[in-house]
């Protein structure tokens, strides 16, 4: 299925761009809120479209082809949006959208891993170009979430479960998958899903999450530097915004808008942005009919002073 973009219509009334307004799109995924506010930008404004994954780069291409002269395409990591918008001279920045996580495309086309609902190899990375390990990481082997189960201790992956999945069970969790590794690597995600629900199945009858939705997602951040990117990329997106300038983050999990929260507090404390929205954005009820994944997305969104 293809990506359906989350709060459309709330993305373009908080960023609420103008005509030739150049944009930063830190998340360009398939490029569907892009070409929205590429619409709102014509005739001249000027798009920055970043990805970490190579794959999704080659996607926008293709969706944004009637925008070709309007956008530069970037394959990196948003957490540098600083440096890779001042390496293309892009400037001056009236807007910054972060649509943070993984798109439809990485559950139901990309084969590393990110569904338990499919059995694919446990991999989970975005980039699969070494993005993470430039400078001092260079030359490390990339870290995967097979790496993950089957060489972390069982009190790290404890602690992993607990910190980046809030999983209630993550001892039980840690600990069997440590005991299944010992007789057979864990290489699927099936061969994990199999793990967990003999650990804690039971424990999630009549709940209405999954019982590996949890440990997925944990395994996803600790793969992805998914916290740490967002961050490292806040402080740098506001240095870079143009006076006047807004900036919409997306996110689909308590951690990620905690971060995002704390952050705009904090600024909005030293007199540097006004909060747009008091509270999250959440989709209307129509739009979770229409898009499951809408159900958990929180925009929030300000302008810079
Ligand atoms: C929710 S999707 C974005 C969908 C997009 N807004 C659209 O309308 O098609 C998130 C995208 O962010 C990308 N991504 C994840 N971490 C990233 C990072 N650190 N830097 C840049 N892109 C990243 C993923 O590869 C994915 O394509």
């Amino acid at each position: 299925m293809d990506h359906i973009p989350v709060l459309q219509h709330e993305v373009l009334q908080h960023l609420d761009p103008k005509p030739d307004e150049n944009i930063i799109d830190g998340t360009v995924g398939n490029g569907g809120h892009a070409s929205l506010l590429l619409e709102k930008t014509a005739p001249f404004g000027k798009l920055l479209a970043i990805d970490a994954d190579k794959q999704q780069i080659t996607n926008a291409r293709h969706a944004l082809e009637k925008y070709n002269e309007r956008i530069v395409l970037v394959n990196g990591s948003y957490a540098n949006i600083k440096e890779i918008a001042e390496r293309v001279r892009f400037k001056p920045i009236h807007g910054i959208l972060l649509d943070l996580g993984y798109s439809s495309w990485h559950v139901d086309q990309s084969g590393r891993g990110f569904s338990f609902s499919k059995n694919e190899p446990l991999d989970m990375r975005y980039g699969l170009a070494g993005l993470s390990l430039q400078g001092q990481d260079a030359g490390k082997v990339e870290l995967t979430a097979e790496r993950i189960v089957n060489e972390y201790k069982e009190k790290e992956l404890a602690h992993i479960f607990a910190e980046y999945g809030e999983e209630k069970f993550s001892k039980q969790i840690a600990r069997a998958i440590v005991g299944h590794r010992k007789v057979k690597k864990i290489s699927t995600t099936f061969d994990l899903v199999k793990v967990i629900e003999e650990a804690v199945g039971m424990k999630y009858r009549g709940q209405n999450i999954h019982y590996a939705t949890r440990t997925f997602q944990a395994l996803r951040i600790v793969v992805n530097g998914e916290l740490e990117n967002l961050e490292k990329a806040l402080p740098e997106a506001l240095e870079i915004l143009a006076s006047g300038g807004r900036m919409a983050i997306i996110s689909f999990h308590s951690l990620e808008d905690r971060i995002v929260k704390h952050f705009f507090q904090q600024k909005e404390k030293e007199g540097v942005i006004t909060i747009l929205t008091n509270k999250p954005v959440t989709a209307s009820d129509q739009e979770v009919i229409s898009n499951l994944r809408a159900r958990s997305a929180k925009l929030r969104a300000i302008q810079k002073i």
